[in-house]
């Protein structure tokens, strides 16, 4: 099938099955042509809660289709590949996130989005990359755990520094490709780029960066200056979305190797096959929805968390 084909047979199921198709901005280009939404974490949260449709295909990673699910629990969640699941929600689960916490008992927990239902059933509050400073403000505490990336938590410590952070050690494998040495490079070949990073990558790339924000926020900050060069420290796929929004400006990716292959499995044809087949569906157990949907909940009722979507 070609891809016109496919595009029109994908938006004929879609409005028959009324159907919504939501995007994160590290997938493939392609699936933006029969999107509804593409965004990052916080904004297709926040989508995901609103919608009236019936059936919400989440082309993004595991955590993110489930999230989805806790949200709207009485619609049908679609993952189209259900290879796409994200390293760094990995790296805690259900036994470890316990541990964390039974070693510093009285302390809140904030949990990054990227991590599993059960984990965000055990913490108080969510963030994602785009609102995590005013969430770890917003609780008015001087000590608080932060989990599962160390280097969210890094930038959250730097820009609030009467609280302390505890953070756990899990991380992003994609992010942690990019080094100090590469901005450097990229640099000599382009002084008069402005760097703008993702706040998972290491502190001391992100402390190279004239910019630091969630995906949506280095898109709102190309939108509102005007500068003819940028180097882009985060996943490739924001590169390919910025060159096509922005064609007189030039977009480098600081290096070729920041691609999350996980993101990248969902393609046209598993958005089709899932619309089609009502396949992959994503479930949660009840009570842990629940407890999830509180932390969740909380962290989309933060003021400044708003997003326009
Ligand atoms: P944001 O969508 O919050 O920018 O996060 C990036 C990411 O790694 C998603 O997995
Ligand atoms: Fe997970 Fe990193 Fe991929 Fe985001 S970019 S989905 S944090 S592995």
């Amino acid at each position: 099938m070609i891809k016109k084909e496919l595009i029109e047979e994908i938006n004929k199921l879609k409005s028959e099955k009324n159907a919504i198709i939501l995007g994160h901005c590290y997938q493939n280009p392609e699936i933006d042509e029969v999107a509804d939404y593409v965004g990052d974490s916080l904004g297709l949260s926040k989508l995901a809660s609103q919608t009236d449709a019936d059936i919400i295909v989440f082309a993004g990673v595991y955590f993110m289709a489930e999230t989805a699910k806790i949200l709207s629990p009485n619609k049908k969640v679609l993952l189209p590949n259900k290879k796409s699941g994200c390293n760094m929600a990995d790296m805690i689960d259900i036994k470890l996130v316990k541990e964390f916490k039974a070693k510093y008992p009285d302390l809140p927990l904030v949990c990054y989005v990227n991590s599993s239902a059960e984990v965000k059933a055990e913490c108080d509050i969510c963030c994602t990359s785009a609102n995590a400073i005013e969430v770890v403000r917003s609780l008015g505490v001087k000590k608080v755990l932060f989990a599962p990336d160390c280097y969210l938590g890094s930038w959250v410590q730097k820009n609030l520094p009467d609280v302390e952070i505890i953070s756990y050690t899990g991380y992003c494998p994609t992010h942690l490709r990019i080094s100090p040495d590469d901005i450097k490079s990229a640099k000599e070949k382009y002084p008069n780029a402005v760097v703008l990073v993702h706040p998972e990558c290491r502190p001391e790339v992100a402390n190279l960066g004239d910019f630091i924000g969630s995906t949506t926020q280095i898109f709102n900050y190309v939108e509102k200056t005007d500068y003819k060069q940028y180097i882009i420290c985060t996943e490739k796929g924001v590169v390919d979305r910025l060159k096509l929004q922005h064609k007189d400006r030039e977009f480098v990716l600081v290096n070729d190797r920041i691609v999350c292959h996980n993101m990248k499995y969902n393609t046209l044809f598993d958005v089709l096959d899932v619309l089609k087949n009502e396949n992959n569906e994503v479930f949660v157990d009840k009570d842990v929805a629940k407890r999830a949907l509180n932390s969740i909940n909380r962290m989309i009722s933060i003021k400044s968390s708003k997003v326009t979507v």
